[in-house]
């Protein structure tokens, strides 16, 4: 006998009660991404099918994607896909979920009326993970050129999907920096702007982190080292290499583990200058841009 279809806000209260008694945080909302992916439609739009009928088909498919979840999968890697900015990226496990704090990121950056009056400016994106950092530049600054820079061979290849998706696939220009060292790759002064997400979560706290972070996102994309500041110091260092006189420098950190004041003093060493903090939406110090000064 054919299965008989339920109305969608049966499918859907059956999904929340189940990830509610696993202890999934905000069970409906997650549910209600679920089925407006299954659905192919955005989330408001489920409110207004809540009378239809949800066939066999999507709710197996809804019970196999709530599965995942109660199991500790991150939502975006099982929708395959997430909202940054004003766009939709592909996301799986080769690169970590984009942020919102990295939308902010890109808002500083963006912000520049130095990098918005250039008809071309020159950009990288140090550890591109998604490619949600180098494709928002992309977007936002039509005439930018944008190298995107990342030592994982997989995230490399998403980011290029993600490129390609969203048309901006001539202007993003993919980096393999496992190989090679970035100062010999480009000619001194080759940037107007770095922007760079590293990874800066120190490496005890990366084993104590959640497990639907530890377990499921490369530990490539989070771990920083023992002070979780390996790789904020290079892209400092190398900063100072590959960006012009008054090039720019936007960075997130770890507003937990009180990164601003040491990058802040380690640029100003380079001779970055000024050198601000900026807070997040939770008044968190987690953003530092620094501007190279002329050298002699
Ligand atoms: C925190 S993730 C950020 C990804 C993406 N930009 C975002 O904001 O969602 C850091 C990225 O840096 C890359 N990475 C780690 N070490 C690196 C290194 N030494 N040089 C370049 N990229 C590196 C990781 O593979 C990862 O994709």
């Amino acid at each position: 006998m054919a299965e008989e279809a339920r109305p969608l806000s049966w499918v859907l209260d059956a999904a929340t009660a189940y990830l509610a008694r696993r202890g999934v945080d905000s069970p409906r909302a997650t549910a209600e991404h679920l089925a407006a992916r299954i659905l192919r439609c955005g989330r408001s739009a489920v409110a207004q099918r809540l009378d239809l009928p949800f066939s066999p088909a999507a709710a197996a498919a809804m019970g196999r994607g709530t599965r995942r979840v109660a199991a500790g999968e991150p939502l975006q890697y099982v929708l395959g896909q997430w909202d940054f900015r004003d766009f939709t990226l592909k996301t799986d496990s080769r690169a970590l979920v984009p942020r919102p704090e990295t939308e902010q990121l890109v808002d500083l950056a963006l912000s520049s009326p130095r990098l918005r009056a250039a008809a071309s400016p020159r950009l990288m994106d140090y550890g591109t993970g998604s490619g949600c950092i180098a494709i928002a530049l992309a977007r936002a600054l039509p005439g930018a050129v944008v190298a995107a820079v990342d030592v994982s061979a997989p995230a490399l290849a998403l980011a290029a999907e993600n490129a390609a998706a969203l048309g901006v696939a001539d202007r993003v220009k993919f980096v393999d920096a496992s190989a090679l060292d970035l100062a010999d790759a480009f000619e001194p002064a080759s940037f107007d702007a770095i922007v760079s997400n590293p990874p800066y979560i120190p490496s005890a706290v990366c084993d104590r982190l959640d497990p639907k972070v530890r377990d499921h996102e490369p530990r490539l994309a989070l771990d920083g080292g023992a002070d979780g500041m390996d790789v904020l110091r290079q892209v400092c260092e190398e900063a100072g290499l590959l960006l012009a006189p008054e090039g720019e420098l936007y960075l997130e950190l770890d507003a937990e583990s009180g990164q601003a004041t040491p990058v802040s003093e380690l640029l100003a060493d380079l001779g970055f200058g000024p050198v601000r903090t900026h807070p997040d939406l939770s008044r968190r110090p987690r953003f530092v841009s620094a501007v190279l000064q002329a050298g002699l």
